[in-house]
């Protein structure tokens, strides 16, 4: 089927949006809801239209007439044997609707959750996510993380071009002796920001000289607190205390840490977790926040928060 060019990124969503909405035409009905029902109990799988009108309280042209509504729609099939017709499910279409209506009510409750948090913590919004990335892959996290919070996006490039074998080669020895890279943006002006989400790729078990020169790359960062993560084949190593470490001395306070394996970023619920983790580190209060809302007026003995 050919995709519309209606949207600029195209995700089949108008296409999903018109077989289910066929779908739950055929479903929005009592009566061929209940037959759904009665066929999906019925362990003998023979029940036909006789019983089917005598448990509805309808006629049997009724009950025809509703069974050919749900087969046209592609959700029940029937065979004849004798005198008998069988009715049985779509499988493949039962599924498909499943997955379907599943993507609509997981991006409408990320929605909610995103809602949620932001109006919980409205620092979120105030967060700049950082990282560097060498395949995409930390990209595709960062971007995610950017997506949910709604602050900024700085992806650090290195100056020296690393391909496959130099970045296993100088790369690695570079990672494993904690060396900078020169980058771009050679500087990082975090002042208006009071969250910082940091994202490395690991190198060598280590993070990647561009990320470590990042975090050099700072300013005004001293009281600020991160949230770092690390993406990797499966062995982050020493990659998030290395980093954890760069920001300290730098006066940042690391709140949450987060590793993604490859097996986690095949499975998108597990990759959801992670990033809902990496947001409600993020949405932790700080020291200062605390404070404030146990502080009481000297007057009304009311709280301030
Ligand atoms: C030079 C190099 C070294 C790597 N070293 C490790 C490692 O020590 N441990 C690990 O689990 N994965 C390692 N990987 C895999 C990457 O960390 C992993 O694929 C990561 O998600 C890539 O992120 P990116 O696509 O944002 O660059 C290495 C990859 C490269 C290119």
């Amino acid at each position: 089927m050919e995709r519309c060019t209606r949207c600029e990124i195209c995700t089949d969503q108008c296409r999903v949006a018109e077989e289910l909405a066929g779908t739950f035409k055929a479903l929005g009905d009592l009566n061929r809801l209940k037959i759904i029902t009665f066929l999906a109990a019925d362990t003998t799988g023979t029940l036909g239209v006789g019983d089917l009108a005598a448990r509805l309280g309808i006629s049997q042209p009724a009950v025809s007439q509703h069974l050919k509504t749900l087969k046209s729609a592609g959700l029940i099939e029937s065979r004849k044997i004798g005198f008998h017709v069988y009715f049985t499910f779509n499988r493949e279409r039962m599924s498909r609707f499943r997955e379907q209506f599943d993507q609509i009510s997981t991006s409408v409750l990320d929605r909610c959750d995103r809602e949620f948090l932001r109006a919980k913590s409205p620092e979120l919004k105030n967060s700049c996510v950082i990282y560097h990335s060498f395949t995409g892959t930390t990209r595709s996290v960062a971007e995610k993380v950017r997506d949910f919070c709604g602050g900024d996006l700085v992806e650090v490039t290195p100056k020296r071009n690393y391909g496959t074998f130099t970045a296993y080669t100088t790369g690695c020895l570079r990672s494993r002796n904690g060396d900078l890279d020169p980058i771009v943006p050679d500087l990082i002006d975090v002042s208006p920001y009071s969250l910082l989400v940091i994202g490395t790729p690991v190198w060598a078990w280590r993070s990647t000289p561009a990320i470590n020169a990042a975090v050099a790359a700072l300013s005004n960062s001293e009281g600020k607190r991160a949230v770092i993560f690390a993406t990797c084949s499966g062995q982050v190593g020493e990659a998030l205390t290395q980093l954890r470490r760069a920001l300290e001395a730098r006066g940042v306070t690391v709140i949450g840490e987060v590793t993604f394996t490859k097996r986690d970023l095949l499975d998108l619920d597990r990759t959801n977790d992670l990033i809902r983790r990496i947001i409600s580190a993020c949405s932790a209060e700080s020291p200062d926040q605390r404070e404030m809302k146990t502080m009481k007026t000297p007057e009304s003995g009311e709280d301030l928060s």
